[in-house]
């Protein structure tokens, strides 16, 4: 019974989300979103069938070589779909984070603990023994990212491909990209100037269910919270203890999900309502009006969370730009641009 309510009012939420597209926000909260002509999903120009001919049996190599490097050290899983969410970030999912350039995305601050790129090296490598030139790595990221949620305990879905890799990576680009300590509007704002609106928002914040965050993203929360000697008032006090005790050096690391850290389940919604939230931004999600609603009725539901996040990581997946797409090329390595 409380389940089927709470189906009911989640299914409420997301009619009222798409027959309102983005402006239920903006009717509470002016947002500042810009018209981004050139960013666009163009899920049309993908295709499910793509490789079926060019690069056969491609997705099989990819998942092989995922489970491998995640059998070996489990804590890639969230790293890769960390990457790949940066990437579809800036410029749309173009492979430009992977770039090892000067003054490339990858040398922003705001990624400089993102991991997995020799992952995906080595995929590539192993990509183009069979079928070269033929895959880009914007792809290979894409079906890892995938992969590593399911070996990581999350859902599957299906990938259509025939993403570009582009040619320009730019750290100030990077630095867009949230950190942690942004407002719901911000957050909104920067989700929906890719295409994503606020389900898609609450939806992918649940990837915090598993990984782990350096303590330099939350020890600012722990003392002197905003210059008042005092920690962060949402903090609940047995937490903030351990998170005192964890969190003595910026390098240390801490679970986003203290409760099941390497579960893909709805605990990390759970956490919120307990004040267990580890970034800012995470907790906030269940202190506005305008996410709480949907992280509370993601909270009671394991299917629900699966089923949409498999529909918003596919939409994260499909955030293309128009310049990447023309003037993009196969890359034969994924760290450099081809000549
Ligand atoms: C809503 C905006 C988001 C913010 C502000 C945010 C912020 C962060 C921060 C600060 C970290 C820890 C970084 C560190 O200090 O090492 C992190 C980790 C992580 N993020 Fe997010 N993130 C957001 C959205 C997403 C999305 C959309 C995904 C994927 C769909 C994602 C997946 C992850 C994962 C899996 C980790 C753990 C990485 C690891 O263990 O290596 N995040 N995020």
């Amino acid at each position: 019974m409380k389940t089927g309510a709470t189906v009911l009012s989640f299914l409420a939420i997301v009619f009222f989300l798409s027959a309102s597209a983005s402006n239920l926000p903006s009717l509470l909260h002016p947002l500042k979103v810009p018209r981004l002509p050139d960013i666009s999903s163009f899920e049309d120009d993908l295709s499910y069938s793509l490789y079926q001919h060019s690069c056969r049996g491609v997705e099989g190599i990819i998942y092989r070589k995922v489970k491998e490097w995640v059998k070996k050290d489990p804590t890639l899983a969230p790293s890769l779909m960390r990457l790949h969410f940066h990437d579809c970030a800036v410029r749309g999912c173009d492979a430009s984070i992977l770039l090892d350039h000067k003054g490339s995305e990858k040398s922003a601050n705001v990624s400089k603990s993102l991991r997995g790129f020799e992952v995906i090296n080595d995929i590539k490598a192993a990509v183009e023994k069979k079928c070269p030139k033929t895959v880009s790595c914007a792809d290979i990221l894409t079906a890892a990212a995938r992969d590593a949620t399911v070996l990581a305990g999350g859902p599957f879905w299906t990938i259509p491909f025939g993403r570009k890799d582009g040619r320009v990576s730019l750290a100030k680009e990077a630095a867009k990209v949230p950190m942690g300590r942004e407002s719901i509007t911000n957050l909104i704002e920067f989700f929906q100037s890719k295409g994503l609106n606020v389900l898609d928002l609450v939806v992918l914040s649940g990837a915090h269910t598993i990984g782990r965050s350096k303590c330099e993203s939350v020890q600012y929360r722990l003392y002197d919270y905003k210059g008042t000697k005092k920690p962060d008032p949402s903090i609940d006090p047995q937490y903030l203890n351990y998170l005192r005790r964890k969190c003595r050096w910026a390098s240390e690391d801490v679970y986003l999900d203290a409760t099941t850290p390497h579960k893909f389940d709805t605990q990390y919604y759970q956490n919120l309502k307990k004040k267990m939230g580890l970034l800012s931004t995470d907790q906030l999600l269940y202190g506005d009006s305008r996410t709480k609603p949907i992280a509370d009725a993601l909270s009671f539901d394991s299917s629900l969370f699966s089923n949409q996040f498999s529909v918003s990581m596919v939409k994260l997946a499909n955030i293309l730009d128009f310049t990447s797409q023309d003037h993009g090329e196969i890359r034969v390595k994924c760290n450099v641009v081809n000549y």
